[in-house]
């Protein structure tokens, strides 16, 4: 059955390589799911060579992982790495069909990456962002082409979180949004047509979620205790421990973009801003470990 506001699967170009702006943790785990999903050349790019072979890296130990597991073939995770490559050279995302940025969430950069790339792509390549919260509209607003402009927002963990928001805006012509619904299933995810609008669906409510456990924090309850009283709800896991996962800049960053979408309904912890200049060289790697954040959020701030 065709989702809610999707055109008609025939004019779907195909997808032959793909192009990934970025090679941070976001962009590195969908890389990986282009190659192994689609099966296709996917191109990683970043600003300088140690961060796109630090991509690289993230990705091979994915796909060594999943070998190990008995997930992956040794001949199917062998093809799959030799289909990821880096550079810093974005001429080669001449011949790319589908470019997908996931840059640091700042609506200039954004704007002069898709400038950036724009000439060098084919008039019918497809321009997808990342964003989890910013216009799609105005990321794309000095496009060319802005036919070919489409919102693709994958959760964390992306190998496993089913979902992908596909944001259309305007402009997004019925062969691109169909380009994007067939991507997202050949990911082997659900997609949900969006409009464009801040946090679109699902941070607009997790915003909320971590505001609030934020806000119990910066009133006094500590973080592990504000942990432990979610726990019986039933969410997957604490807000603070998605705040770790997600990463703390990235989830300060989306309350400041809610809030600033909506001042009168989202709420700015002092203490999540805090927790994101602290936060995340210590914990990166150690999920869960909240009675350590908790320490460090109390000498970083004064409750
Ligand atoms: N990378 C790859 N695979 C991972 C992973 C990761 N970081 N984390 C977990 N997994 C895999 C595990 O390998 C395991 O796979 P297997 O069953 O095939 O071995 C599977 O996921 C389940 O993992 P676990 O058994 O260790 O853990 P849980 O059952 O507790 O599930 C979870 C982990 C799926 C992450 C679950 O806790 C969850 O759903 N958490 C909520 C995540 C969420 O809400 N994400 C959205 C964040 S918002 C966002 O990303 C938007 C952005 O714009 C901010």
């Amino acid at each position: 059955k065709r989702p809610a506001g999707a055109p008609d699967r025939e004019l779907a170009h195909p997808v032959k390589k793909v192009g990934v702006i970025g090679a941070g943790l976001m962009a590195s785990q969908f890389a990986l799911l282009f190659a192994r999903r689609l099966r296709v050349p996917v191109l990683i790019t970043d600003l300088d060579q140690s961060r796109v072979d630090k991509g690289i890296d993230y990705i091979y130990g994915e796909v060594d992982k999943m070998q190990e597991k008995g997930r992956l073939s040794r001949d199917d995770a062998n093809q799959i790495k030799a289909l990821v490559s880096g550079t810093t050279d974005k001429s080669l995302y001449a011949d790319c069909d589908w470019v997908i940025e996931a840059v640091f969430e700042e609506l200039g950069v954004k704007q002069q990456v898709f400038a950036e790339i724009e000439p060098i792509i084919s008039e019918t390549a497809i321009l997808a962002t990342n964003t989890s919260s910013l216009s799609v509209e105005e990321i794309g607003a000095n496009l060319a082409n802005p036919e070919r402009l489409v919102g693709f927002h994958f959760f964390n963990p992306v190998a496993v979180m089913p979902l992908i928001e596909v944001v259309k805006v305007e402009t997004t012509s019925d062969s691109t949004l169909a380009t994007a619904m067939a991507v997202a299933k050949k990911l082997g995810k659900s997609a949900v047509i969006t409009a464009d609008r801040p946090g679109f669906v699902v941070n607009r409510l997790l915003a909320k979620v971590m505001g609030e456990a934020a806000r119990a924090l910066d009133e006094g309850t500590p973080m592990p205790v504000v942990e432990r009283a979610l726990a019986p709800i039933g969410l997957p896991m604490g807000p603070f421990e998605l705040i770790d996962l997600v990463g703390w800049k990235v989830a300060a960053h989306v309350q400041d973009t809610m809030v600033a979408a909506f001042p009168e309904r989202f709420y700015a912890s002092p203490n999540l801003h805090a927790l994101a200049e602290i936060a995340e060289p210590l914990t990166k790697t150690k999920l869960g470990k909240v009675e350590d954040l908790s320490k460090a959020g109390k000498k970083a701030v004064k409750l």
